[in-house]
């Protein structure tokens, strides 16, 4: 259990199959992330059930608020050991919690871990150009622009620029 201080970050269990399959299938949610396909509740199950469990390479957390809320996830993977790089993806589903300032302090509870416990040097992340809340939380957590992808995500019938931003281990606010 790793905890900030708005949040705990905690394994994923099987009871949190309905909340991802309900967050998985809300379009608003889902709108800036990679995904393209609905998924059924018994698909979700069946993921959650088949997952290893934590390694380096990829790290799967559920957010939960100190109330024991559950309203997201945050992921590292592809740690790579000689480079001592990683990615993070992050999402709250629960939208009435967004603006909240949780995502922004479960993105720095995930990479105080990466760098303190994993021995990271620098994590990085893919985001849509137009997603401004989430840019501005990574922002808040030391995360810089180092990469444009042109016009790389479709969505809604518009071409979207993605960015590749990374915090390095001393960066981290
Ligand atoms: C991106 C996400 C993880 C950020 O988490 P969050 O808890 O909502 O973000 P925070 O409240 O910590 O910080 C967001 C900041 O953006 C601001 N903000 C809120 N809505 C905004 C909007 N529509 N446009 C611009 N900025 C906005 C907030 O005020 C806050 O800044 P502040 O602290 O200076 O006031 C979360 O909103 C989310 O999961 N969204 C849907 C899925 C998603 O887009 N995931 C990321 C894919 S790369």
């Amino acid at each position: 259990m790793l905890t900030g201080d708005l949040v705990r970050l905690r394994p994923v269990e099987p009871e949190d199959a309905d909340s991802l399959h309900r967050w998985h299938n809300d379009d608003e949610v889902m709108r800036w992330l990679q995904s393209y396909f609905h998924t059924s509740l018994a698909g979700t199950r069946k993921r959650i059930g088949d997952r290893q469990e934590n390694t380096y390479e990829k790290v799967t957390l559920c957010i939960e608020t100190l109330e024991g809320k559950l309203i997201g996830i945050v992921a590292l993977r592809d740690a790579d050991p000689i480079n001592a790089r990683a990615e993070v993806d992050i999402y709250i589903g629960e939208k009435d919690h967004w603006g909240g300032g949780y995502g922004t302090d479960a993105l720095r509870t995930m990479c105080r871990y990466g760098f303190d416990t994993l021995r990271l040097h620098s994590i990085q992340l893919g985001v849509v150009e137009a997603n401004e809340r989430a840019i501005k939380s990574y922002k808040k957590v030391g995360f810089q622009v180092d990469g444009r992808y042109r016009q790389s995500f479709y969505r809604d019938g518009e071409w979207h620029d993605s960015l590749l931003m990374c915090v390095l281990k001393d960066e981290l606010t």
